[in-house]
């Protein structure tokens, strides 16, 4: 599949004729919400684990030196915290752009602390987009993410800004924490 996933995103029609739709974020998507949106709460998906498997040559990195950026694994069993928005389907013009590097916006149950649950959507990058750069040692993630930096900043702020947000949510997610502190040891080099 190619890494330009805008039409495919656009096709999913599911929600188009609703008034308003959760989203659900587990990455930049909890720290970073640069649209507009009714409501937002902290929420959970199930079956899925973060993992900096997807390569950014757009955001956090360059054609030439990809940064890595989260995507979700499944993971049976797992649940992935994180922050849904409820947002009128109109949004996803803008989002569907945002996130066109390999993401593509599926329909998930999202479940609230009180046990709600909802229908909603999320974006995640499989194995078969052309981004994709699959699993590694967190050594060897940490530091390729040391070492980029694209037209939305360096990869390393990325991954300080999620680990932050993370911990404000309550979530430790030994993952993202133990990259953290592998760019946090190695400094700015
Ligand atoms: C998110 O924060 O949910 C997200 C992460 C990567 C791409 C799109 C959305």
């Amino acid at each position: 599949m190619s890494a330009n996933t805008i039409d495919i995103n656009q096709r999913m029609n599911r929600f188009d004729r609703h008034h308003s739709v959760w989203l659900f974020g587990y990455g930049s998507l909890i720290y970073k919400a640069d649209f507009p949106f009714i409501q937002r709460r902290p929420a959970r998906i199930h079956h899925w684990v973060r993992r900096f498997w997807q390569g950014s040559h757009d955001h956090r990195g360059t054609p030439e030196a990809p940064g890595r950026v989260l995507t979700l694994a499944s993971q049976p069993g797992a649940v992935c915290e994180g922050m849904a928005y409820l947002i009128t389907p109109q949004e996803f013009e803008h989002l569907d752009r945002r996130e066109k590097n390999g993401y593509l916006r599926l329909a998930t149950a999202i479940e609230f602390a009180d046990g709600e649950q909802v229908e909603g959507l999320f974006y995640v990058a499989r194995e078969d987009n052309s981004a994709y750069l699959g699993p590694a040692t967190e050594t060897e993630i940490a530091a390729q993410i040391a070492a980029a930096q694209g037209p939305s900043g360096s990869n390393r702020d990325y991954v300080l800004h999620l680990a932050t947000a993370l911990r404000q949510l309550g979530e430790d997610d030994a993952h993202v924490f133990a990259i953290e502190r592998y760019l946090n040891n190695r400094g700015t080099d």
